[in-house]
């Protein structure tokens, strides 16, 4: 094809003539809004790093499912922040039946039984370390006691009415031990969103305020589970595994830093690939945008155009009800 026979830029001219070749849309049925929950009445507490993101009593929790449904969202994942003196070494309030999260999903169920619930398999919320699993005296997260305690939480989550289930800990072996605790109590259709590529990344930084796990945490890192940002062969093992232990769905986190990682797990796996988009790139965004630097809007939905073309099905973002605002108005 040469010029000016062919002339891209035909195409381009007119609106109808754009939207015939336009390649990715967005869809406000695969974006999944994540909520934190807090304990109490009447709460709703601002996140100082993350704008119209806040922590929700569960009286308050309600409006704020309907207002997603109502948008067209319909999966939600839910975070617990956890009052500092309840969490202790061992992450206990993971698995107390009448914890934060069960009663949550009790409580959204029951008014909202077609939204789809995920809860984080993960132990940090509830550790007075801040680490995602057990520690030995060394401080070093010891795997196999681990998986133990997520296959109970996980089983725990499941029982109590959750759709999905989504190990966020990196340790080895997890997806294969929850899924067999959950078919061994006939759970046969909770579904499992494997965190399979999670990157050790400072983008989690306002998530960690947000649950407060972050002056627990201190100087630690989670350097010995997560991964290091300069790998992709080991996200590509990683996912493998997830699958061939029985992930229906399998994840890659944080998102825009890690398009190729995305795209390379759908080519080779043709599998249901999600991508967090993380409080660290939501704050980014956020910040420039305040400073008058760039166009929230216009940013964020370039943004999700790139989640599309790098072969995301599902993405989790804190701007969920904001993009699902834009579809509605801006024929995008
Ligand atoms: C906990 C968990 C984290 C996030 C989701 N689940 C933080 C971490 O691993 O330290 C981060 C989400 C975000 O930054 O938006 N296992």
């Amino acid at each position: 094809m040469y010029f000016p026979i062919y002339r891209p830029r035909r195409m381009r001219k007119d609106a109808f003539s754009r939207y015939l070749i336009q390649e990715n849309y967005l869809n406000t049925k695969q974006i999944i809004y994540p909520i934190f929950i807090v304990d109490g009445v009447n709460q709703q507490q601002d996140i100082e790093a993350m704008p119209n993101v806040k922590r929700y009593s569960l009286d308050r929790v309600l409006k704020v499912c309907e207002n997603a449904i109502n948008s067209g969202v319909y999966t939600i994942a839910l975070f617990p922040v956890i009052e500092p003196h309840l969490k202790d070494e061992n992450g206990s309030l993971a698995l107390d039946p009448d914890g934060l999260i069960p009663r949550a999903i009790k409580h959204i169920k029951n008014r909202f039984p077609q939204l789809g619930i995920i809860t984080d398999i993960a132990l940090d919320p509830y550790t007075s370390h801040g680490q995602d699993g057990l520690i030995d005296e060394s401080g070093y997260v010891i795997n196999d006691e681990t998986v133990g305690v997520l296959q109970k939480q996980a089983l725990l989550y499941a029982q109590s009415g959750c759709d999905i289930v989504a190990p966020s800990d990196m340790m080895d072996g997890r997806v294969m031990s929850i899924r067999s605790i959950l078919e061994d109590n006939k759970l046969i259709h909770t579904k499992i969103l494997a965190y399979s590529a999670k990157y050790a990344s400072a983008f989690y930084g306002p998530f960690r305020d947000a649950v407060g796990s972050k002056t627990n945490l201190g100087k630690s890192n989670k350097q010995t589970y997560q991964m290091h940002p300069a790998n992709i062969q080991e996200a590509i093992r990683e996912v493998q595994l997830d699958i061939s232990e029985g992930a229906d769905m399998v994840m890659v986190k944080p998102g825009l830093p890690y398009l190729d990682v995305i795209k390379s797990i759908k080519d080779r796996f043709s599998f249901p690939t999600f991508a967090y988009h993380v409080s660290g790139e939501y704050a980014m965004l956020h910040a420039a945008a305040k400073n008058g630097w760039l166009d929230y809007n216009q940013a964020l939905i370039e943004i999700m155009f790139a989640f599309k073309r790098a072969g995301c099905d599902g993405l989790l973002t804190y701007a969920a009800l904001d993009i699902a605002k834009l579809i509605k108005e801006n024929n995008i």
